[in-house]
């Protein structure tokens, strides 16, 4: 062997340990913070080495941490790509130190998909397409049309991008739905209220707000009510996760439903990251399995929910 064999950084798993490099997104929404938790948790619980960084939601310094993982020879690395575009380079170098990668929770836009073993998380098309679906059923029976605006998530980001064609393709089949208004909230409270704040002067009748995450709607529900109105009712809903704080609005009727994204990709990311250091094979896609929640399902889910 290895002798002396510490667990350090490169050690490539010669005394059994794995070092892994994680370059998280950034620390934007609840939902970042659980997928974080659940990222070092189950780095500990399987023993595994993680170097962790938070890039503050740029491209840049998620490129640069990546660079950093490959010249400490980490065992893996794993990352949750801000934008989808922009990555060949960096995953060529990882690939040519042999270093395997993992996409977790976005994905890229890479053509060249040897550049990644496997991408892990959420099918973000069929989130979009299960708030429309929930739009259009609350809507079956109305002759008048919808004015809804949407508050994005980070521009270029694989959820900003799904989540909207994913909703499109649904409420785009009937010309009522009209999408009055769309910006991004990079997936903020602030932005999301003073986005919000923006749609509200601009537009005086606005029927439904669709967020692309529970942060966004929380923020937009402040602006709501600053400007008189009562959220939930005079503007319905629709948000994307389901972490505690929006489960909460949703049970108090302040936002209408919510679909489902789970951040534990822990210990299924984990999983992956002991095959691929072995060189055995995994799946190329993994999908996150999720539900959706009315305001019902959210009063009866809430105390057991996890994050
Ligand atoms: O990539 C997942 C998304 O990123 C979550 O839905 C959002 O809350 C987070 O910021």
């Amino acid at each position: 062997g290895c002798g002396g064999g510490g667990g350090g950084s490169g050690s490539g798993g010669g005394d059994g340990s794995i070092t892994m490099g994680f370059s998280q997104v950034g620390a934007e929404s609840g939902w970042r913070t659980a997928n974080t938790k659940s990222v070092q948790e189950s780095a500990k619980a399987a023993g595994i080495t993680l170097k962790f960084s938070d890039a503050q939601q740029k491209q840049e310094n998620q490129i640069k941490a990546i660079r950093s993982y490959i010249q400490q020879k980490v065992d893996v690395i794993a990352f949750s790509p801000v934008v989808e575009s922009g990555w060949d380079t960096v995953l060529k170098e990882a690939k040519n130190a042999k270093i395997p990668v993992i996409l977790t929770d976005r994905a890229v836009d890479s053509k060249d998909t040897s550049l990644y073993k496997t991408f892990l998380g959420s099918d973000f098309v069929e989130e979009g397409r299960k708030a429309g679906k929930w739009l259009v059923e609350q809507y079956k029976d109305a002759k008048d049309p919808v004015n809804i605006v949407e508050l994005q998530g980070t521009t270029g980001s694989a959820p900003a991008n799904d989540r909207k064609a994913g909703f499109q393709e649904v409420v785009g089949a009937d010309p009522k739905f009209r999408i009055v208004a769309s910006q991004t909230g990079d997936f903020t409270r602030a932005k999301g209220k003073e986005v919000m704040e923006a749609f509200l002067k601009a537009n005086p009748d606005i029927d439904v707000l669709y967020a692309h995450n529970d942060d966004m709607g929380l923020g937009a529900i402040e602006a709501i009510e600053g400007a008189g109105k009562v959220p939930g009712k005079d503007i319905k809903i629709i948000t994307v996760d389901a972490v505690h704080d929006g489960m909460q609005a949703l049970a108090d009727g302040k936002i209408n439903y919510i679909v489902e994204c789970s951040p534990l990709l822990g210990p299924q990311l984990m999983d992956l990251a002991k095959k691929v250091v072995k060189n055995e094979s995994v799946p190329a896609r993994v999908v996150t399995e999720e539900t959706t929640f009315t305001q019902e399902q959210a009063k009866t889910a809430l105390p057991s929910r996890k994050y």
